[in-house]
């Protein structure tokens, strides 16, 4: 191996640091549409930079572009997808992967019919298993198998839930049924044609699942998720918003528009990262 220069070698050493220490960091971009392009520039560095990456997914209205701009970068620039393996976050109790509602029948409407990621690759809970317990189990031993998750995509609810970990889920919980909170069920009613038709129960992966993943990547977007972001990131870390858990992660960006950002007390610090730290070279 060639031999690295003292300037080479620094620059690996504040890596190699700010991977160890930083915690969350914070991207603002802005608008919502630079800001799903640097979460999908942010996954495809990793998956160039190891073909097999296991890839934890997150579906909702804002994920939607973050995956148009995968899809555009596997027809564009030749991502490849084949040797990648995929965990969602949840699937909705009662609804078949045919069921147009289904996070299922989102992923392959969104990314997985546009890519080329092996159908036997791609993994969700299911739904609709006679077992539901059982089924928890089994989705959390597929991710230990598979090595654990090297990249976990997250959005963030109005409520702060990630996954659907609605308040008081515990920080160390792993892969179960919840109920769904009366924040989520009006968040999401849009998809279904009304809150009455919206299932109460969903099946996620815990918060203490997420937080094993070895990357973190939030993305929120948008006024209405300005209040919930400030919490999260600077906020105490509590079981009411699952997402303070982040807090605890070792590396784990949240990216967000100047509306999501809008309500942060430490912007200009967060900016001044961006903008100066050699992790983020590539990306400004
Ligand atoms: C869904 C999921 C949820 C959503 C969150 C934001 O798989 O994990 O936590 O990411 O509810 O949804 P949107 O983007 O629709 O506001």
């Amino acid at each position: 191996m060639a031999e690295r220069t003292g300037a080479e070698l620094f620059f690996v050493r504040i890596r190699f640091r700010s991977w160890l220490y930083s915690g969350v960091e914070v991207i603002i971009q802005p608008d919502k549409e630079t800001a799903a392009r640097l979460v999908a520039r942010i996954l495809a560095s990793d998956l160039r930079a190891k073909p097999q990456l296991v890839l934890g997914l997150a579906t909702g209205g804002t994920m939607e572009s973050v995956y148009q701009n995968l899809v555009r970068m596997h027809r564009e620039e030749g991502l490849d997808f084949s040797h990648c393996q995929t965990f969602n976050l949840d699937e909705y109790v009662g609804l078949t992967a045919a069921d147009p509602s289904s996070y299922h029948h989102y992923m392959h409407h969104h990314l997985f019919r546009a890519v080329n990621v092996a159908a036997g690759n791609t993994h969700l809970p299911e739904g609709t298993a006679a077992n539901l317990d059982e089924e928890c189990r089994r989705y959390e031993a597929l991710v230990r198998q598979a090595g654990g998750i090297d990249l976990q995509l997250l959005g963030i609810g109005k409520a702060g839930h990630i996954g659907f970990n609605e308040p008081l889920s515990a920080l160390r919980s792993r892969t179960r049924v919840k109920a769904l909170a009366p924040a989520t069920i009006q968040q999401n009613a849009p998809f279904f044609g009304g809150e009455a038709k919206v299932p109460r129960r969903a099946i996620t992966m815990g918060v203490g699942t997420i937080i094993e993943a070895r990357r973190c990547v939030l993305l929120a977007t948008g006024d209405s998720k300005a209040d919930v972001i400030a919490q999260a990131v600077e906020g105490p870390i509590t079981s009411m918003v699952s997402a303070t858990a982040l807090q605890l992660h070792p590396r784990c960006t949240v990216v967000v528009d100047e509306a999501a950002g809008a309500k942060l007390k430490e912007k200009e610090y967060y900016r001044w990262i961006f903008a100066n730290e050699p992790e983020w070279e590539g990306y400004r």
